[in-house]
């Protein structure tokens, strides 16, 4: 909508819709989500994407890293985002080690994905050996949305959470992983950490979707961490973060004004009680008599 407010009436978000919406210059959003009740939000504000990213080791089950995260644990999180989400595009990351192997490895985990957990499209970290995974599960009909730059399944082999193509030669690197993406077939690519004149270069070469995050304001669309962007995440953040919430001190706020009525005994008061028959009441004290 152009005069800033959001349009909660829009109508279900496809890849039709999202190329529309790039060719037409709207700005495309995507957040991630983990559970039932952000997903229901995230449609409430008519968020175009929603990621289920493997990002939900750190901000949801306290790993020190996306690595150990199962196929499992993010299946269960994207059914639940799924009864959740009405008409946003539902993407879920392929955990590491579930797709690098072989293409049949990763179809069979993208399958698992979007049969069982309810997703739209997946998405896979880095080019290389993905690329050839990408295309083997968009030929067995499931859209993948790529991923390059920072990748923090290989942040260890990338030296870290570090900014990436910041020397020519890499970043030509990086636009060629992106460039061969797009040719296997993906609809979109989330930039991660990529210096913004170089994702200016890299949009200009490619024709697909693009999302940043830390990546500049060149890409189609923005993506950041559903724990980072409203506050809820303590601790260090990435500098590309903005904070558009503060969850964290009105939790803290909540939970301590309800331990300190329970402490005082202010909670429950008699409007948050259940009451009985005055009759059934007495038959009950008759039969305990010293109560
Ligand atoms: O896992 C994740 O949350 C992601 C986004 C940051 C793009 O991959």
């Amino acid at each position: 909508m152009s005069d800033g407010r959001i349009d909660t009436e829009r109508k279900h978000v496809t890849l039709a819709s999202l190329a529309q919406q790039k060719a037409s210059g709207e700005p495309i959003v995507m957040v991630t989500a983990y559970d039932f009740p952000s997903a229901r939000i995230a449609d409430e504000v008519a968020v175009d994407l929603v990621l289920v990213g493997d990002s939900a080791a750190s901000v949801v089950l306290g790993y020190n890293s996306t690595v150990p995260v199962t196929v499992d644990e993010l299946l269960m999180l994207t059914k639940a985002v799924r009864r959740g989400l009405t008409n946003a595009l539902l993407v879920a990351d392929l955990p590491f080690g579930s797709y690098e192997a072989s293409d049949s490895d990763a179809v069979h985990t993208a399958q698992r994905f979007v049969k069982e957990g309810g997703a739209d499209a997946v998405k896979i970290e880095r080019g290389g050996t993905t690329t050839a995974r990408a295309r083997a599960i968009i030929e067995a009909g499931i859209p993948v949305m790529g991923h390059v730059g920072l990748t923090p399944q290989a942040a260890t082999s990338l030296g870290g959470y570090k900014v990436q193509g910041k020397t020519a030669d890499h970043a030509e690197r990086l636009i060629h992983d992106a460039l061969d993406l797009q040719a296997a077939g993906c609809f979109a690519i989330v930039v991660e950490a990529v210096p913004a004149p170089v994702t200016e270069l890299l949009t200009s070469q490619l024709d697909c979707i693009t999302i940043g995050i830390g990546a500049g304001s060149a890409t189609d669309g923005q993506v950041l961490v559903w724990h980072d962007l409203l506050g809820i995440t303590t601790g260090h953040l990435a500098k590309f973060v903005r904070t558009f919430a503060d969850l964290h001190t009105e939790t803290v706020r909540g939970l301590t004004a309800y331990t300190n009525a329970v402490h005082n005994r202010d909670f429950p008061a008699s409007e948050h009680a259940y009451t009985i028959n005055e009759d059934e009441l007495n038959a009950l004290r008759a039969r305990f008599p010293s109560g």
